[in-house]
């Protein structure tokens, strides 16, 4: 896997309630375990502004930003976050495991209200410009991941508040970007027990680390 530093890049995805932030830290776990350094981080978020911007693009009604305007707030949250965050831990060496990155940006941006798409892919090329080294894709069934979203009862509600039918369309646009991506990109079935997910992330991700990290 190409590297342009020692360290090496996960990203978790997948729609909401698939269950990516407790396989995220299972899998920060289990490297710390085997003696990795590992920083464990997410997104939108990660940073102290980024934090900021996380609290303006979550909460509050549906239709507070358009989604231009969304695509321009997490891209200057993953830019900060990049800077201050991922790129240090990289450079360092670790292992940087990170809840949502860009591919996030191309589903629920690019194509929750339009076609996005290219919007946001030259956003990224200027403002971002890199890839993770492996993105773990947790699938599952949009009915299952609403409901597991929804009995977590936080004030980020304000994508979960546009219906399953959007997870629908996340969950497929997901999967259409592993087959774009393949390199980087492996799915896994989110259905199972939580251990079980987490024994199948850990046999994908292992063989894939970078010597350093
Ligand atoms: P995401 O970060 O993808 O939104 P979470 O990891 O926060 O998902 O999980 C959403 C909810 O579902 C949490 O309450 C979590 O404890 C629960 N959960 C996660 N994985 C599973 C699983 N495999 N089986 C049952 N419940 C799960
Ligand atoms: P997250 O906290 O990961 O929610 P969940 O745990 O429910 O998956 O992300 C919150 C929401 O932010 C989620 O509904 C997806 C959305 N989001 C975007 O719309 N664009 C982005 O670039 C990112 C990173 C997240």
């Amino acid at each position: 896997m190409p590297h342009s530093q020692r360290g090496t890049f996960i990203t978790f995805e997948g729609i909401d309630g698939s269950g990516k932030s407790t396989q995220a830290r299972l899998l920060a776990d289990h490297l710390r375990a085997l003696g990795r350094d590992v920083v464990l981080t997410r997104e939108p978020g990660g940073s102290p502004g980024a934090e900021e911007i996380r609290a303006l693009v979550l909460q509050g009604d549906p239709d507070r930003w358009s989604a231009e305007t969304e695509i321009l707030l997490f891209t200057a949250a993953r830019r900060d976050h990049l800077e201050r965050t991922i790129n240090p831990a990289l450079a360092a060496g670790k292992i940087v495991i990170c809840d949502r990155f860009a591919d996030s940006t191309r589903m629920y941006q690019g194509l929750s209200r339009g076609d996005l798409r290219a919007t946001v892919d030259q956003l990224h090329t200027l403002m971002i410009g890199r890839e993770p080294d492996l993105t773990v894709l947790i699938d599952m069934d949009p009915d299952t991941g609403h409901a597991r979203a929804k009995s977590r009862q936080t004030a980020e509600e304000r994508f979960e508040d546009f219906g399953t039918e959007l997870q629908a369309r996340m969950r497929a646009g997901f999967l259409a970007l592993a087959q774009e991506f393949p390199d980087r990109f492996r799915t896994i079935n989110g259905a199972g027990a939580i251990d079980t997910v987490a024994a199948e992330v850990a046999r994908t991700v292992t063989p894939n680390l970078s010597s350093f990290g």
